[in-house]
């Protein structure tokens, strides 16, 4: 593979990724600063540094969708996990936008976790890991403050009777040819995965078919999840329900560096799981790739370079304290001031102090998380 080659699909992401690109490859929207603008107003407040920063950096019909909610047409939440293994740190860029919009605005949170799909997906995982995944990761992202009330959840194994009388429409509407296009399936993918998208179809339109009405449904969702919601948006309208809008974040560096990125989740050190212990995390982080110079007094001279730096990712995505302390690490990289140890310690206490807080959140959800699951079908057929 050259260098600027990247494959970016549900299943693949390798390379370097040219974002523009991909936008363009993909046929998504540019997040704008109109747009960024539209989400302030009608926000009231500050907008969350993961649409600030660029971490969002595409959409789908987001402008179409806050026109129906300035008119009264509230939208819901979707987005999802795939229990593979212990969350990162990476993985909460999706959650964590969500409960913004679910705190700023009060709308529902629809949250599938797919120990089924992992289950298809990887050879190498048993099926009571992916259950037992599966609850171990809903603690974690419940734990980010979401609303009990207003925040349903979609475990495969345990929803299916919820999901699947709208599972058989939507398979019926999608073809072999298509899913083979578009996740390039081969003629020994196992059918668990070709019927798999219908399945993370289902919560677009799940709202809309209980309730008997059109409600809006928004995704937040890293980019590469985007072809399923092609499929998904191509076969909306025939079902009579109406497509899902879209906002895409980029795919975070791993903490070895760009060239790692492709076994984000696989390679042990590189990222930091939210079970690591102190130490684990400590080490971790004294080990992440920088931007760094060869010598000090080079990088005195010259400064790094952030925008490769997996530990500025840290600072960028969920880390910095304020706007303040995130212009501040920026610039003091930049210039020569912050080396790289000293910024590495820094990040360290807040994420030390991330890890204490969400413990204890963590604890808490546990007596209701159970109740959030949908299990009963709120039609026959
Ligand atoms: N396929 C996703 C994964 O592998 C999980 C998922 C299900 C999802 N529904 C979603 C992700 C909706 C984003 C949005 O992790």
């Amino acid at each position: 593979m050259s260098p600027d080659e990247f494959v970016v699909t549900p299943y693949e992401v390798k390379g370097r990724i040219d974002y523009v690109r991909l936008r363009e490859l993909f046929g998504t929207q540019e997040l704008t600063p109109e747009l960024l603008a539209r989400l302030h107003q009608i926000s009231g407040g500050e907008l969350p540094p993961l649409l600030t920063r660029g971490v969002y950096y595409s959409h789908r019909d987001l402008g179409l969708l806050l026109d129906q909610f300035t008119k009264g047409s509230p939208f819901f939440l979707y987005s999802g996990r795939g229990p593979s293994g212990p969350l990162h740190t990476s993985h909460l860029v999706s959650f964590d936008l969500c409960r913004w919009f679910q705190k700023t605005l009060g709308v529902r949170m629809f949250i599938q976790i797919t120990d089924d799909e992992k289950f298809w997906a990887r050879s190498g995982l048993t099926r009571e890991e992916t259950a037992h995944w599966g609850m171990e990761n809903l603690y974690d992202i419940l734990a980010l403050g979401f609303d009990p009330k207003r925040t349903h959840v979609f475990f495969d194994s345990k929803s299916i009777a919820a999901l699947y009388p709208l599972a058989i429409r939507v398979a019926r509407k999608i073809p072999y040819s298509t899913v083979k296009a578009v996740f390039g399936f081969e003629p020994s993918t196992n059918i668990g995965l070709v019927f798999y998208t219908a399945l993370q179809t289902v919560p677009c339109f799940w709202p809309s078919w209980a309730e008997g009405r059109t409600v809006p449904c928004l995704i937040p969702c890293g980019i590469d999840q985007d072809p399923h919601f092609r499929v998904t948006r191509d076969i909306a309208e025939g079902l009579g329900y109406p497509k899902p809008a879209l906002l895409h974040s980029q795919m975070l560096p791993g903490l070895l560096g760009e060239a790692a990125m492709s076994t984000t989740g696989d390679r042990e050190d590189n990222a930091l799981f939210l079970n690591d212990p102190p130490k684990t995390v400590e080490r971790k982080v004294r080990q992440a790739f920088t931007g760094g110079r060869a010598t000090v007094e080079e990088q005195r001279r010259l400064g790094a370079t952030p925008e490769v730096c997996s530990v500025w990712a840290l600072w960028r995505t969920r880390f910095a304290r304020s706007e303040t302390e995130f212009q501040e690490v920026t610039r003091d990289c930049k210039s020569g001031a912050l080396l790289c140890g000293e910024c590495k310690g820094k990040v360290l206490e807040r994420v030390h102090e991330f890890y204490r807080e969400h413990a204890v959140a963590r604890e808490k959800v546990k007596d209701w998380a159970e109740s959030t699951i949908v299990t009963v079908s709120p039609k026959a057929l």
